[in-house]
């Protein structure tokens, strides 16, 4: 058994996936599964859309419920995004910011991340803000500059009292819906790499507050062992987040 200092975090992120009835029915039957949420924290991260009807049946329990992106100003002239504010009114009370899905698909700069992830903080939703290489940047021994390049221009606009509430997803963009995991040596490695940037950027005693999860083809067979790495303080899964049958036994990794 690993000693934990931080709270584990298992949180699904369900992309553009799901209709209102089966978003509807997985959160229910997940609410009815958490205990007090006193040991793990358990979060879905849901299509804009549905945060409304979603959090209004997760309320009550310690169920978290968050969107999948923000834009960073308050209001204005910008069709098709949604502010901060807009978020916290449907009742969501964290965000995903960075996802590699909104970097590579949707070409979002790093510029704009350490805006986001302020912008997030000053509403009082919980960034858990994500970084991760490409196969090619791995391959060419880039791992470590992408991941400093990724957390430098996160963390641009951070103050060190914001550290315990943020969280940063580490999600090589090969394993994510590949089915190819990273290694637990590649993860350790990362975890690493990421922590050691923390305590340079906030000191020991503020980073030892923020978690570090882990994504990317994160399913109920490699769960456990994943959280078996030092330094991972949770997961942040896709596919397998979608169905009760495959997401409950991950919320419960330690449990079987
Ligand atoms: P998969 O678990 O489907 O690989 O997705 C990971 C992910 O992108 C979570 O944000």
């Amino acid at each position: 058994m690993i000693h934990r200092v931080r709270k584990p975090y298992i949180a699904g992120n369900w992309k553009m996936n799901l209709d209102r009835a089966r978003s509807l029915d997985l959160i229910k039957t997940v609410k009815g599964r958490l205990g007090d949420g006193n040991d793990r924290e358990v979060a879905f991260f849901v299509p804009s859309i549905y945060l409304a009807d979603v959090s209004a049946v997760a309320q009550g329990s310690p169920l978290g419920v968050g969107g999948q992106n923000l834009w960073f100003e308050a209001n204005g002239a910008f069709t098709g995004e949604v502010a901060p504010r807009m978020l916290r009114e449907v009742g969501a009370d964290r965000v995903l910011i960075g996802h590699s899905e909104r970097r590579h698909v949707f070409h979002e700069p790093d510029e704009w991340m350490g805006k986001k992830v302020r912008a997030a903080l000053d509403c009082d939703l919980l960034p858990i803000y994500c970084v991760g290489e490409t196969l090619e940047e791995r391959k060419g021994n880039r791992t470590d500059r992408v991941l400093k390049r990724h957390l430098e221009t996160g963390f641009e606009k951070i103050r060190v009292e914001d550290a315990h509430r943020l969280t940063i997803a580490y999600e090589p963009v090969w394993a994510i819906g590949t089915g190819e995991t990273a290694t637990l040596e590649q993860i350790g490695q990362a975890h690493r790499a990421i922590r050691k940037w923390c305590v340079q950027r906030v000191g020991e005693e503020a980073a030892n507050l923020m978690r570090v999860l882990y994504g990317g083809s994160v399913k109920a067979d490699n769960a456990k062992e994943i959280m078996g790495v030092d330094g991972v303080d949770g997961l942040l899964v896709g596919g397998a987040s979608l169905q009760a049958d495959t997401f409950l036994p991950i919320i419960e990794y330690d449990l079987r």
